[in-house]
C-alpha cells in the first residue's frame, strides 16, 4: 500500500512514523512534511489546502490512501476532491467537517443528537453583546465562531475582558459564540469512524495554556499523555454512547455522513461528560501519545476507515503503559515566533518535527511555532515523563520553551472528575 499524508506537523510525523512500521505499507510520503518526516518518508512540495493540488499529487504519486492530517484542507474540499479521484481517503468531507469548522454547526448537531455540550448563544450584532454577556457568568466563555486553531477562545472571570474579546472578534466582522463554563478535567477523544461504525482511541488529556499550571495563553497544545490513570471506570464507552455514536448517527441522518477520525474534546462535569468541541481530525499534541501506544498497524486501520470496513476490523491492540509529549516551541509562540534558529540534537528517537527545514548546509532550523514534540513511553505516567523530559534534553533550540508539569498532576494522582469516588477520597484525605 502507498501511503501519502498530508500536513506538516508533529502529528503528521506521528502518522507518518506510525504508518512506517505498518507491513503493509510499501512505500510512504508526506506532503509538504517537514525535515523530521523526510527522514522516513519521500518529501513533495504540495498546498495542503488545495484540493486540485493535492489530488494531483495523489495521482501522480500513485497513492493508494491519502491521510489528511489537518483541518484546513478537510474544510477545503480536499478529501471530496482525492475521493472523487477513486483514491481512498482518511478524512471527512467538507460538509461533515464543518463539526470543526463552525462551532455553530456542531452546536446544531449536538442539540439535534441530544449531546450533552454547554448552553451557548451566538451574538453577531454588537448591539445586542451586552444583554448577552448578562446571560452567562460569573466564568466567561467567549470564542471565535469559525477556524482558529484554538486560540480564539477567552475563558475569564473578567466580564470588562470577556466583553473586550467579543468586541475586538465583532470589530474583526466574526460572529461570537458565548458559552456557559464547563467545569472538570478536560479529556481527549479520538474516534476512527467510517460513516457509521465507531471505534475509540485511548483517551488523552492535553495542555492548551502556554505555561506550567495553566497560565498565559491559549496555544495548539504544549503536551499530552494517555491514557488518563483518573478515568471512572467505563469513561470511554460512556462517551462513545451518549456523545460520540450519536452525533454521528445525526450527520449520517443529514446525508453528511462523518468518515475519519471525530475529535471530542470534553470536559468532565460532575453532570458527566460534556463537550467543549468537536475536531474533524487527529488532535496535536495527543496524536504523538496516542500513537506512541498503539501496536495495530496503522496504515491498514486507516485504509479501513477510508473503504467504509471499519466493522470487519479486528479490535485494537495497545501497548500497557503511558506515554506522554512535550512539545518544544520557539521564543515568541504563541505569538509571533522567532523562525531561523538551528537546532540540534533532534534526530533521536522519540523525537518528532513540527515547525523544522532541513536549511541548504544540512542543518535543521525552526520555522514554526511549535518546533519539536519529544515522546516518552513507560510502565506507568511518572516513568513515560521522565522518559520524555529525557529526551527534551538532548535538543537544543535556542530561545525555545516548554512546560515542565505535562502529565504531573495525574502521575501524582492529582486530578479527578468532580463529585467522583476519586475527588471524595481527595478531598477527605
Ligand atoms: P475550543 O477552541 O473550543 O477548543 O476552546 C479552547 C479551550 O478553551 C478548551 O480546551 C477549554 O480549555 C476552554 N473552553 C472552551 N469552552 C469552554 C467551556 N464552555 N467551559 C470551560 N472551558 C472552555
Ligand atoms: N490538541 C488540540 C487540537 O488538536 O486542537
Amino acid at each position: 500500500m502507498r501511503v501519502l499524508v498530508i500536513g506538516s506537523g508533529a502529528r503528521e510525523h506521528a502518522l507518518v512514523l506510525a504508518a512506517s512500521h505498518d507491513p503493509a505499507v510499501t512505500a510512504l510520503a508526506c506532503a509538504p512534511g517537514n525535515a523530521g518526516t523526510a527522514s522516513i518518508a519521500e518529501q513533495h512540495p504540495v498546498e495542503a489546502n488545495k484540493p486540485e493540488a493535492v489530488t494531483a499529487l495523489a495521482r501522480e504519486w500513485g497513492a493508494d490512501l491519502v491521510v489528511v492530517g489537518p483541518e484546513a484542507p478537510l474544510v477545503n474540499g480536499v478529501a471530496d476532491a482525492v475521493r472523487a479521484a477513486g483514491i481512498p481517503c482518511f478524512g471527512p468531507s467538507a460538509a461533515a467537517a464543518r463539526i470543526e469548522g463552525s462551532k455553530a454547526f456542531a452546536k446544531e448537531v449536538m442539540q439535534a443528537a441530544g449531546v450533552p455540550t454547554a448552553r451557548s448563544e451566538v451574538v453577531d450584532n454588537p448591539a445586542r453583546l451586552d444583554a448577552a454577556l448578562d446571560r452567562f457568568g460569573p466564568t466567561w466563555v467567549v470564542k471565535d465562531d469559525g477556524l482558529a486553531a484554538g486560540k480564539g477562545v477567552v475563558v475569564t472571570d473578567d466580564y470588562d475582558k470577556a466583553r473586550a474579546h467579543a468586541v475586538t472578534l465583532l470589530d474583526g466582522g466574526h460572529p461570537v459564540l458565548l458559552e456557559s463554563y464547563l467545569d472538570g478535567p478536560e479529556a481527549s477523544l479520538f474516534c476512527l469512524v467510517d460513516g457509521t461504525t465507531v471505534r475509540p482511541l485511548l483517551p488523552a488529556q492535553d495542555f492548551k495554556r502556554v505555561g506550567d499550571g495553566d497560565v498565559g495563553p491559549n496555544t495548539g497544545g504544549m503536551g499530552a499523555y494517555a491514557p488518563l490513570p483518573w478515568a471512572p471506570e467505563g469513561l470511554v464507552d460512556d462517551i462513545v454512547a451518549r456523545i460520540v455514536q450519536p452525533t454521528v448517527d445525526e450527520l449520517a441522518e443529514r446525508g453528511t455522513s462523518f468518515s475519519g477520525l471525530l475529535y471530542a474534546g470534553l470536559a468532565l462535569t460532575s453532570d458527566g461528560p460534556h463537550v467543549i468541541e468537536f475536531n474533524c481530525r487527529f488532535g496535536d499534541p495527543e496524536t504523538q501519545a496516542v500513537l506512541g501506544l498503539l501496536e495495530t498497524p496503522l496504515a491498514t486501520l486507516l485504509h479501513a476507515v477510508a473503504t467504509g470496513k471499519l466493522a470487519e476490523h479486528p479490535p485494537l491492540q495497545w501497548a500497557p503503559g503511558a506515554a506522554v509529549t512535550v512539545v518544544l516551541a520557539a521564543e515568541g509562540y504563541p505569538g509571533r515566533p522567532r523562525v531561523d534558529d538551528l537546532i540540534t540534537g533532534a534526530d533521536g528517537e522519540g523525537v518528532l518535527h513540527a515547525g523544522t527545514r532541513r536549511a541548504e548546509d544540512g542543518s535543521v532550523r525552526s520555522s514554526g511555532g511549535r518546533v519539536l514534540s519529544v515522546v516518552g513511553t513507560g510502565d506507568d505516567l511518572e516513568a513515560a515523563r521522565s522518559k520524555a523530559y529525557d529526551v527534551l534534553r538532548s535538543v537544543h533550540l535556542p530561545g525555545g520553551h516548554h512546560r515542565r508539569d505535562i502529565a504531573l498532576a495525574a502521575a501524582r494522582g492529582e486530578v479527578a472528575v468532580p463529585g467522583s469516588e476519586q475527588t471524595r477520597a481527595m478531598t477527605s484525605g
